[in-house]
């Protein structure tokens, strides 16, 4: 099997990790959609911050769910496999899901970078609450949450492995879990790399403008979804297994 996974904030909702667009998303009243630009930064750096700093704060205390199990595993049991997270957390990873099976495209939530230089650095330890605004110890410059805000580009290194996927080879299976799906690229991906026959299963509680594409929709938590169609799909593929 050819599996092509494409995930967002819903999967790890089940974690304790707030959507973007949910009614839980909301923080200090102010909305992500919002707090998650390069204009808000510019406006309000230390707010901003503050946001970052309490997610990666949630993201360390959260577990992975049934969910980030079930695509794991999946992973590690379908001949050819790539996930495309848009979550900027490491639940995926975390669940056991190997590295270069993945391809977090809008970037990682505990890489914290130059905003001028290409300077960067990993920070995955607890911070200091209401620390100083940090500096980029090459320029001096402002540093910034080394994710993808709304209005920037994708890095287009990441974007060359998703489209290598895409383009090499029809999938039997897209599953497309826990996203709004509004990014034109996310419903692009999905279309091209299911091809004439593949299957495409969406996992969300809401219909999305993905919807209309699927050929079947799951409209449950992807913790409950994920974990049985999974089951199904490897209970299926060992029965058809030849025996020796
Ligand atoms: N299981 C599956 N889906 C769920 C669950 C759940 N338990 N809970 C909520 N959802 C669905 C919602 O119905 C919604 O469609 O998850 C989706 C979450 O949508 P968004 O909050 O818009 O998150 P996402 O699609 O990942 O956003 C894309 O936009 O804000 C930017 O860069 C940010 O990566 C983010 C991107």
């Amino acid at each position: 099997m050819r599996v092509l996974v494409i995930t967002g904030a819903g999967v790890s909702a089940e974690s304790g990790i707030p959507t973007f667009r949910g009614k839980d998303g909301y923080w200090r009243n102010l909305d992500p959609a919002k707090l998650a630009t390069p204009e808000a930064f510019a406006r309000d750096p230390n707010l901003v911050w503050d946001w970052y700093r309490e997610r990666r704060q949630r993201i360390r205390k959260a577990q992975p769910n049934p969910a980030h199990r079930a695509i794991a595993n999946l992973a590690l049991q379908a001949d050819e496999f790539l996930l495309v997270t848009q979550n900027v957390d490491d639940l995926h990873l975390r669940a056991g899901l190997p590295a270069e099976k993945m391809v977090q495209i809008h970037g990682d939530i505990f890489m914290t970078r130059c905003s001028r230089c290409e300077f960067r650095r990993y920070e995955h330890e607890q911070e200091q609450d209401g620390g100083s605004l940090p500096k980029c110890p090459e320029c001096g410059a402002l540093m910034r949450p080394g994710v993808v805000w709304f209005g920037e580009q994708l890095d287009l290194r990441k974007i060359g492995t998703v489209e290598n996927f895409v383009t090499g080879g029809d999938c039997d299976l897209v599953i497309v879990a826990g996203t709004s799906a509004l990014f034109g690229y996310i419903i692009d991906w999905a279309l091209r790399a299911r091809g004439q026959a593949g299957q495409l299963i969406e996992v969300n509680p809401e219909e999305t403008s993905l919807s209309q594409f699927a050929t079947k929709s799951f409209r449950e938590p992807a913790g409950v979804a994920l974990a049985r169609l999974v089951n199904e799909l490897l209970g299926n593929a060992n029965r058809r297994a030849p025996t020796h």
